[in-house]
């Protein structure tokens, strides 16, 4: 049975003292964190260590990206080792805005999600079709191969651990999340695509989410699809009601 999995992306936002506050107001609504469902906060580099000290037990630590390597002259990256240091658990790869804005490749991705995979930490691949790929039919085909690239360097007992994040780009902050029904459509193909190439018990273990969208009115459609494990969540996270009232929303739709 795949646990639940509620990640938010912060994106460039929040200061160090904007974290705080977060923190601190989800410290008191805290009883109402579902034990269920694992959760995972990606803020920005800047205010990891200062959430370690102050998030509530229940929520995880996640990075938005790492390089690939494990130190060198690459001026204004950080590391895997960096991030295991400070109690990141999770760590995405390959998210649209790194693909779209930052020149993430799908070989470069393979090699974060290797190299976070090889330090025992849990990579988050994120895949996705832009709006002209969906338009010209191309959906499953870019998606298929932003899978397939992306864990190409793990073993199947490694897939079985990670992540993978379905987000549309064109649901990506716009307020236009995909239907439920074309979300498990191309999830339930990952996971069959997965079974492919990395065998049933990698299939049936890894986890697989949707983003791109996501709020605590729409999230429960999502996850009560047969094949969608939780959400990946970049606006409505930076709320802390909203966080919860997710948290509450996948327990419930998961039951
Ligand atoms: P959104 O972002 O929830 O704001 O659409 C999702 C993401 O980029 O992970």
């Amino acid at each position: 049975m795949r646990r639940k999995l509620l990640m938010g992306n912060w994106k460039m936002h929040k200061t160090v003292a904007e974290a705080r506050a977060f923190a601190e107001a989800l410290g008191r609504m805290s009883g109402r964190l579902p034990a269920d469902v694992d959760l995972v906060l990606c803020p920005p580099y800047t205010a990891l260590h200062p959430l370690r000290v102050i998030l509530p037990a229940a929520v995880r630590l996640g990075a938005q990206n790492a390089h690939e390597a494990p130190h060198g002259a690459f001026t204004g990256e950080v590391s895997v080792p960096m991030l295991q240091e400070l109690g990141v658990q999770y760590i995405l790869a390959g998210h649209s805005e790194r693909r779209q804005m930052f020149g993430d490749t799908d070989e470069r991705v393979r090699e974060k999600v290797r190299a976070i995979a090889e330090a025992e930490l849990i990579p988050v691949l994120c895949v996705g079709e832009n709006l002209e790929e969906r338009r010209s039919g191309r959906t499953y085909e870019v998606v298929r191969r932003q899978v397939d690239i992306g864990l190409s360097a793990l073993g199947p007992d490694a897939v079985k651990t990670a992540v993978v994040a379905y987000e549309p780009v064109w649901a990506i902050g716009t307020g236009q999340a995909a239907t439920a029904a074309d979300a498990q459509d191309v999830i339930g193909r990952i996971r069959m695509w997965i079974r492919d190439s990395h065998g049933a018990e990698a299939a049936d273990g890894v986890r697989i989410l949707y983003g791109g969208s996501v709020k605590p009115d729409n999230i429960a459609q999502f996850t009560a699809q047969p094949d969608i494990d939780g959400a990946l969540v970049g606006g409505a996270s930076l709320d802390p009601e909203s966080f919860v009232a997710m948290a509450q929303a996948v327990a419930q739709g998961g039951a």
